[in-house]
């Protein structure tokens, strides 16, 4: 079994970076540098140039410290008003901590669970945003990644501005890799992060959000640090973060996207993704895995397997096995039923999806199964 010469990280991020990427990072850069500043300045207009934003903006792309939840929490504790009503859409784990953001902040907040397995129920969240008038805002999670699994989010936006309501989308998992259409899905804000399908290096998030809507929420913000409005001015101001950027992510993240548009954009990485993860799907079915998502609903970003019944199939061992030959997987998400889950986005191609199902097969002859 040949040793692959890098980890290959099959999992829903941190993600392998290419080689430019990570060569990035060998400068040292000071944070009020003109070039820095430049450099920042660039970052948030390739931001605004790969969102499909079509005629419906004015949008801001504000970048944010952290990992991608920051961003969740400084959009929650900024844009949503003292006498507003977050509703937000449920079908898995990354759901469920958005209103875990809002309880904590004591942001007004409701959820509707569906099924982690299931898109979220069209006809629900209709007939509840006519009964529920105090909604002023809805969140849902583009691919949950959770299982894979991608929301209909051209038609969720659709209900949630017929209801004259703000819609905000956690993209983390798909911006960069599954194409948005910014004004066909009416989204007023959407969160994302650097590592994942922009295949830049943790630490960095941002925001894009609709000009008029983050100007009204001066002072809004429920936290210092998180106070999205308060980055999007000192930015504007000066081309400066508020507090110490992460100087070598954000030139990553520079380099990611030259990479992202010297591929082909969106519609080419999307490409590779699904080739990735068509290879996985063919070879993990050959193997007798079945996928949790009905194709139909599954996104090129992350596939849920159950585990096998074979009494001699324990994931513990199988994913150790697998780390033996610098392969990484994860466990399942879903509570309700024995899963794991491989990631296919990241700076991965079809031969290293190969490798893996070779990988697979062999450890599961040393499983004896
Ligand atoms: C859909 C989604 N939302 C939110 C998050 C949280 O991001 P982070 O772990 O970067 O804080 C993730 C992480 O995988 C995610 O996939």
């Amino acid at each position: 079994m040949p040793q692959p010469t890098r980890k290959l990280l099959f999992t829903p991020g941190p993600l392998n970076t290419s080689e430019t990427v990570r060569k990035a990072m060998l400068t040292d850069i000071g944070s009020r540098e003109i070039e820095f500043i430049q450099i920042v300045r660039n970052i948030r207009n390739k931001l605004l140039k790969l969102a499909d934003l079509k005629t419906c903006g004015p949008y801001v792309a504000v970048p944010m410290q952290g990992s991608g939840t920051f961003a969740i929490e400084a959009v929650i504790g900024t844009l949503i008003q003292n006498d507003g009503k977050l509703l937000v859409l449920i079908n898995g784990a990354y759901g469920h901590r958005m209103v875990d953001i809002a309880t904590r902040l004591k942001v007004p907040v409701d959820y509707l669970v569906f099924a982690d397995t299931e898109p979220i129920c069209l006809n629900i969240l209709e007939d509840y945003l006519c009964k529920n008038q105090e909604i002023t805002q809805v969140a849902v999670v583009h691919c949950e990644t959770t299982t894979g699994i991608v929301n209909p989010i051209a038609e969720i936006g659709s209900i949630v501005a017929n209801a004259g309501k703000q819609f905000i989308v956690d993209a983390m998992s798909s911006f960069g890799g599954i194409a948005i259409d910014f004004e066909a899905c009416q989204i007023d804000c959407l969160i994302s992060s650097a590592n994942k399908c922009l295949e830049g290096v943790p630490g960095l998030s941002f925001v894009i959000v609709k000009n008029y809507w983050l100007k009204s929420a001066s002072g809004q913000a429920r936290s210092l640090s998180l106070d999205l409005h308060a980055q999007w001015q000192a930015l504007e101001k000066n081309g400066q973060f508020r507090f110490t950027p992460p100087t070598h992510v954000v030139l990553a993240l520079d380099a990611a996207l030259d990479a992202l548009e010297r591929e082909g954009g969106v519609i080419a990485r999307n490409y590779r993704y699904k080739e990735n993860q068509q290879t996985l799907l063919s070879g993990m079915h050959r193997m007798g895995f079945e996928s949790v998502i009905t194709p139909s609903l599954q996104s090129p970003i992350i596939t849920a397997f159950y585990c096998l019944k074979n009494s001699k199939f324990k994931f513990a061992q199988f994913c150790e096995l697998l780390a033996n030959r610098s392969m990484y997987i994860y466990p399942g998400k879903i509570s309700s039923v024995n899963s794991f889950r491989i990631g296919t986005i990241g700076d991965l191609r079809k031969q290293d999806v190969e490798d893996l199902l070779m990988a697979i097969e062999s450890c599961l002859n040393i499983m004896e199964i």
